[in-house]
């Protein structure tokens, strides 16, 4: 039996409230725990409005649509994310412009932003790295200052927290997700809180939440169903969905403390281990630990390939880091990022990996993968 790199941990609430969809018919995409699910959510994010769509990928999609972004228009991103970004970039005909990411919190390298801005420039699009915060005050200067938007990906984030305004005089630590225009969420089975699949759009702004709702379900007219006036999709979530999704909401301090725990415990067992970096807190952000990633130094000797591979022999599964999106063919097929390079990266998607994060981790089991990252590495 392998050690699982994620399992959810799901339990009795989870399976009344999906009972209750059940036996009263509301599976489809009305429903009661729908609302309460978008509305619970964006209050526990601090923010007005919330709307629930089918996965994450698309959040970032229906995002990006609601800037009315222009053909040729550009939106900054890091290289080291999810396709999921640039898809939702390219899917709007827009171009997405990369930067690299800091070495310590392997988030978007905010210093390397503005030099990236260009008069085509719309939006900035941060994405908050395996449980760490992106700096987001800088960004948020360099939206006011050029009057850009802001998409902000939590997906990996649910419940993280950020220190705003360190130089003002009231800072204040705000939950990631609660930044700029609009923030982005996914609820994979591998995410803090899970709907199995799932996803949703969070923003302040009234209007654009109207949007993202008509777009979201097929720009259907209230007075006049089937007349269209804009092109929109189905990027509907399930009320069965949405039941699961409130039911882990409802536990959120406890999947809260024991990733903290799990981050806490982590690095208390590997500290030791030569040239192996492990993640960072900052004094600034509240790490929420998403998944437990770790970078093997080249003068190691030895890649994350390689250290996957010792691993598995003991029964461990991991992830490899995201390979930035300028080493991808399938951009370079659109011509998009020929010849660019980012070194920090480049690095890390060959040297990092994650090992297993889930909730449902045992104590045991940590025990197992640190014994065996022991082995390897000591
Ligand atoms: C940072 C980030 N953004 C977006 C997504 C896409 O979410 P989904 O898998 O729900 O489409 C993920 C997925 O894991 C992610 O990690």
């Amino acid at each position: 039996m392998m050690i699982p790199v994620n399992e959810p941990l799901l339990g009795e609430r989870e399976l009344d409230y999906v009972a209750e969809c059940v036996r009263t018919g509301w599976v489809s995409s009305a429903g009661k725990f729908i609302n309460q699910f978008e509305e619970q959510w964006a209050a526990y994010c601090g923010r007005r409005h919330g709307v629930a769509v089918s996965n994450g990928t698309v959040a970032l999609q229906l995002a990006v649509a609601c800037l009315e972004v222009k053909p040729g228009d550009e939106v900054i991103i890091p290289t080291f994310t999810i396709i999921s970004c640039a898809l939702a970039v390219v899917y709007n005909s827009a171009v997405p412009v990369l930067v690299d990411c800091d070495p310590q919190t392997w988030c978007m390298d905010v210093q390397q932003v503005e030099e990236k801005i260009s008069p085509r420039t719309r939006a900035i699009m941060p994405v908050h790295i395996y449980g760490h915060p992106v700096d987001m005050d800088p960004l948020l200067d360099l939206s006011n200052k050029y009057g850009l938007a802001i998409i902000e990906d939590a997906a990996e984030v649910h419940g993280a927290e950020y220190l705003s305004g360190r130089g003002a005089s009231h800072p204040a630590w705000r939950r990631c997700g609660s930044f700029g225009t609009m923030s982005s969420f996914s609820f994979y089975a591998n995410k803090l809180i899970t709907t199995g699949e799932g996803g949703m759009v969070l923003t302040d702004d009234p209007q654009i939440a109207e949007k993202a709702r008509s777009l979201r379900n097929l720009c259907f007219q209230p007075d006049r169903r089937f007349y269209h006036e804009e092109l929109g999709s189905n990027f509907r979530l399930t009320n069965l969905q949405a039941a699961l999704g409130l039911a882990q909401l409802e536990r959120m301090n406890e999947i809260l403390a024991r990733k903290r725990w799990l981050g806490a415990e982590y690095t208390r067992r590997l500290k030791d281990i030569r040239g192996l970096q492990l993640p960072v807190e900052e004094p600034w952000a509240r790490n929420v630990y998403w998944m437990y990633g770790v970078v093997i130094s080249e003068e190691r000797e030895m890649d994350a390939d390689l250290l996957a591979q010792k691993l598995k022999e003991r029964g461990i599964e991991t992830r490899p880091f995201f390979l930035g999106m300028h080493e991808q063919p399938a951009f370079h097929k659109r011509g998009l990022f020929l010849n660019e390079r980012y070194a920090v990266a480049e690095r890390i998607a060959r040297q990092g990996l994650y090992l297993p994060s889930g909730l449902a981790l045992t104590e045991d089991q940590m025990t197992q993968v640190c014994d065996a990252m022991h082995e390897v590495l000591g």
